[in-house]
């Protein structure tokens, strides 16, 4: 049975590609998600992508992600910066946790610069764009392989 990835993201990123391209780049989410799908098949992975607007939708897929996920991939989006709910629901969740931002949050508006998510992520992938999901499932991968 393959390890199985949640790979969670927050609200706005069903617009990839189309908002704000000179930040977050001209690949949409749907490319991200064969991407994503790709790499994990290299990795011997299994992934659950999805996507959502509503902080409590988040919150029960990372409670869902507690019983059936080896680990999790998360872009909180503007969650990042605000959700102390995302947070409570991921300390609640014994599996690793990686945070990715296409965007670098640092070299941004400063009410970016701090995330709620960042106090349990293992690891936190910022300004690689897209390319950051598929470092942290590489990542995954080797903390998964060295268990
Ligand atoms: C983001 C960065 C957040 O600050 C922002 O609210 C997003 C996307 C990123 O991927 O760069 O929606 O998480």
């Amino acid at each position: 049975m393959p390890n199985v990835v949640y790979i969670l993201n927050g609200p706005n990123l069903n617009l990839l590609g189309k908002r704000e391209p000179e930040i977050y780049g001209h690949q949409t989410l749907d490319d991200v998600r064969d991407l994503c799908v790709a790499a994990a098949e290299e990795h011997g992975l299994q992934i659950i992508f999805r996507q959502t607007n509503a902080e409590h939708e988040l919150v029960d897929w990372i409670q869902e992600a507690r019983e059936a996920a080896h680990a999790v991939v998360i872009n909180p989006a503007a969650y990042s910066h605000t959700s102390i709910a995302i947070l409570d629901a991921l300390n609640a969740c014994p599996c690793p946790v990686i945070e990715v931002h296409v965007s670098n949050i640092h070299a941004r508006e400063s009410f970016r610069h701090h995330s709620y998510v960042s106090h349990r992520a293992d690891a936190v992938i910022a300004g690689c764009g897209v390319e950051g999901y598929l470092l942290a499932l590489r990542r995954i991968a080797t903390l998964l392989e060295s268990k």
